[in-house]
C-alpha cells in the first residue's frame, strides 16, 4: 500500500490554492483542505473532483479555530502545509486594515502555535513581492532589500514573513520556503477553475476578460507616462500553474533537507506592460478590447520583475507556459463560466 503523504493546504479553495491541489494530486501528494470560503465558491470543490479524479478531503472552518487545527495534525501526520488563506485585496485592505491584520497576521499565529506544538514541520507560505516596494533596480533578486508596503495588505506579507522568520529562530526545527509571487494569472487549461473575483475586480486579467465578456464598458488603463518603454506598468505575470508547480518544487526542496528558512521569487523574469498585455488579449481572443487611458492608480510601482535564478538553480523549477498561454486559459475560463450562469 503507498504510504499517503499528507499535505495541508490552507485556502486550498482559492484561486492560487485550488490550482495547487490539482499540482499536489498529480504529484502524489493528499492535499488535505482547510478553507471556510469567505472568499472561494463551493463549487471549485466538485470541480477539482472531476479535474483530479480524486476525491477530496475538505474541512470547513478559519484557521483562526485553534482547536480544529489541532484536531486535523493529529488525525494526518502532515509532510508539508501550504499557508494560502489570507485576505488578499489591496484597496480593500486601505479602508479596512484591521480586516487585514485580524485575519492575515491572527491566521498565521494561530497555524504556527499549533505546528510548533507538533515538532518538526515543514512550510510553504504564500508571500508576495510587494514585499519589495518600489525596488531601485529592477530585476528583483531575493537579496533586494525589502521596503514598506504601499498597502495594509502588503505589509500584513511583509510582518508575516518577519513573524516566519523569528519563530522559525526559536523552533530551529520548522523548515520554511517563503514565496515571493509576483503576478499570478491565468487559469487551468480545462476551463474548470479560476480566478473569480467578488464584485469588481481590482487585477488586470480578470478586469479584461470581463470587459471583454461584456460585463465591463472599458478597461482603465491606469496611467501611460511611468518611465517605461511604453509608459504603461510593467509587471511579471506568471502563469498560476507554473505558480502551483513551485508550490510542489518547495514542498520537495524541503522534504529532501531542512533548510531552515529559505525565499524564493516566482515569476517569469520577464516585464509585460499592461499596453502589451491588451495587445496580446486582443491576440488571443481576436476581439479589440474597448480600454481608455486614465490616471495613475495610487500605490503602484512603475516597473517591477523577478530574477528567478535561485527557484530555478534549488528547486529545480522554472515558469514554463507563455503569458500568452495564460491569457488564453483566463478568457477560456471566463466563456465558460459566463455559459454556465
Ligand atoms: N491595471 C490597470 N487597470 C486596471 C487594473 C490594473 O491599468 O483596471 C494595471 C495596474 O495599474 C498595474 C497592472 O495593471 O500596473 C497590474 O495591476 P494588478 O492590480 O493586476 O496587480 P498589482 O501589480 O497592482 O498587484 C499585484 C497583486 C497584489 C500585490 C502586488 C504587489 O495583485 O496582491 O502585485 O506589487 F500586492
Amino acid at each position: 500500500m503507498k504510504e499517503e503523504k499528507y499535505i495541508l493546504v490552507t485556502g486550498g479553495a482559492g484561486y492560487i490554492g485550488s490550482h495547487t491541489v490539482v499540482a499536489l494530486i498529480e504529484n502524489n501528494y493528499t492535499p488535505i483542505i482547510v478553507d471556510d470560503f469567505r472568499n472561494a465558491q463551493r463549487s471549485v470543490i466538485p470541480r477539482l473532483e472531476q479535474l483530479t479524479g480524486t476525491k477530496l478531503s475538505v474541512y470547513d472552518f478559519a484557521i483562526h479555530n485553534q482547536q480544529q487545527l489541532i484536531n486535523l495534525f493529529q488525525k494526518y501526520a502532515f509532510a508539508g502545509v501550504i499557508h494560502f488563506a489570507a485576505d488578499k485585496a489591496v484597496g480593500e485592505s486601505v479602508v479596512n486594515p484591521l480586516k487585514y491584520f485580524k485575519n492575515n497576521l491572527g491566521g498565521l499565529i494561530s497555524l504556527l502555535e499549533v505546528m510548533t506544538q507538533f515538532g518538526k514541520q515543514n512550510l510553504v507560505f504564500s508571500s508576495s513581492c510587494t514585499v519589495y516596494g518600489t525596488p531601485d533596480d529592477v530585476p528583483v533578486t531575493e537579496e533586494t532589500p525589502t521596503k514598506q508596503p504601499e498597502s495594509p495588505y502588503g505589509y500584513t506579507k511583509l510582518i508575516n514573513e518577519q513573524m516566519i522568520h523569528q519563530v522559525q529562530e526559536a523552533h530551529p526545527d520548522l523548515n520554511v520556503a517563503l514565496l515571493r509571487y509576483f503576478n499570478p494569472i491565468g487559469a487551468h487549461e480545462s476551463g474548470l477553475i479560476g480566478e473569480t473575483p467578488q464584485g469588481i475586480p481590482n487585477n488586470l486579467l480578470p478586469y479584461i476578460t470581463q470587459t471583454a465578456a461584456g460585463k465591463r464598458e472599458f478597461l482603465t488603463v491606469y496611467g501611460n507616462d511611468y518611465a517605461t518603454p511604453d509608459g504603461s506598468c510593467v509587471r511579471d505575470y506568471i502563469h498560476v500553474m507554473d505558480l502551483a508547480d513551485a508550490h510542489v518544487a518547495a514542498l520537495n526542496y524541503l522534504s529532501s533537507q531542512h533548510v531552515g528558512e529559505d525565499v524564493f521569487n516566482l515569476g517569469t523574469g520577464n516585464g509585460t506592460s499592461v499596453l502589451e498585455m491588451i495587445g496580446y488579449f486582443d491576440e488571443v481572443s481576436g476581439l479589440s478590447l474597448p480600454f481608455k487611458i486614465g490616471h495613475r492608480r495610487l500605490g503602484d510601482v512603475p516597473e517591477i520583475y523577478a530574477n528567478t535564478e535561485k527557484a530555478t538553480s534549488l528547486l529545480g523549477w522554472k515558469a514554463k507556459r507563455t503569458v500568452k498561454e495564460a491569457i488564453r486559459n483566463a478568457w477560456n475560463y471566463e466563456q465558460l463560466m459566463r455559459e454556465k450562469q
